[in-house]
């Protein structure tokens, strides 16, 4: 039988290595931002990328993740659940993904945004210039899932008239600092007790001050996520 001699047998990559070079390399790794997501977290990376190809969504993946999550956690809380900043329908459509039985609350301005003369109108035109989403399409894009409302206008007067729900699960995504200081007198007093909400932009020294306005007096936790995002719990009663 032949037999190969060390000096004839072609060298592996593995014998260039020298001993524990990649037993560190994995303990390296596992402190990385490299993170291994287990079954159930591909699933949901699986609905973002799927999400992606259908409308934009304004997110990094971990943010994206990240809502996700928080919805998931506190579906169990009962209660409602909303949006404010829809925009196409990207990230409202991972609420979805998780909400189950939950009743998901959207509020922005769509179209109406080009048709408001006061000072919030003109405000949004300036950030956002003729950029807005479409009502129809996101109704479209979110019409296989159940429970979901549609309150489109200028926030806080698209509130009004509505009843008191008890919110267990609220992302705010608003860009502006007037819209997210709104949307924090709005929605804060009417979280459960243990509800989650996450809010965008928080890389925004304006949006940092207000959540830091609304929450530093006690009654809630606020994170800062490395991100981009904060996320609050409120731990007092209603
Ligand atoms: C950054 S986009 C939302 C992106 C979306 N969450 C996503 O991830 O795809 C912000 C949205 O907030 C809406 N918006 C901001 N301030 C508002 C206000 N006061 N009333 C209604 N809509 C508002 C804008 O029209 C825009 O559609």
């Amino acid at each position: 039988m032949p037999t190969v001699s060390s000096t004839t047998r072609p060298q592996r990559w593995q014998d260039k290595l020298k001993p524990g070079v990649l037993l560190r390399a994995a303990l390296a790794r596992r402190g990385s931002m490299q993170a291994h997501l287990g079954p159930e977290w591909h699933t949901n990376l699986h609905a973002i990328h799927e999400t992606r190809e259908m409308t934009a969504i304004l997110l990094t993946d971990a943010a994206a993740l990240q809502i996700m999550v928080a919805a998931k956690a506190a579906r169990r809380l009962g209660g409602v659940m909303a949006e404010a900043g829809v925009f196409m329908g990207g990230s409202a459509r991972l609420i979805c993904e998780v909400k189950a039985d939950s009743q998901l609350h959207l509020f922005d301005v769509f179209e109406t945004q080009q048709r408001a003369v006061d000072a919030s109108g003109s405000e949004l035109r300036a950030h956002f210039g003729t950029v807005h989403g479409h009502l129809a399409s996101v109704e479209r894009l979110l019409s296989p899932y159940a429970g979901v409302h549609f309150h489109p206008g200028f926030f806080p007067e698209s509130t009004i008239g509505l009843p008191d729900h008890a919110y267990s699960f609220v992302h705010l995504d608003m860009d502006l600092v007037s819209s997210t200081n709104a949307a924090l007198d709005y929605f804060l007093p009417r979280m459960l007790t243990g509800g989650i909400l996450i809010g965008d932009d928080y890389y925004d020294p304006g949006v940092r001050q207000c959540f830091a306005e609304h929450c530093g007096h006690g009654g809630y936790t606020l994170m800062e996520l490395p991100w981009g995002q904060a996320m609050v719990v409120k731990h007092s009663p209603l």
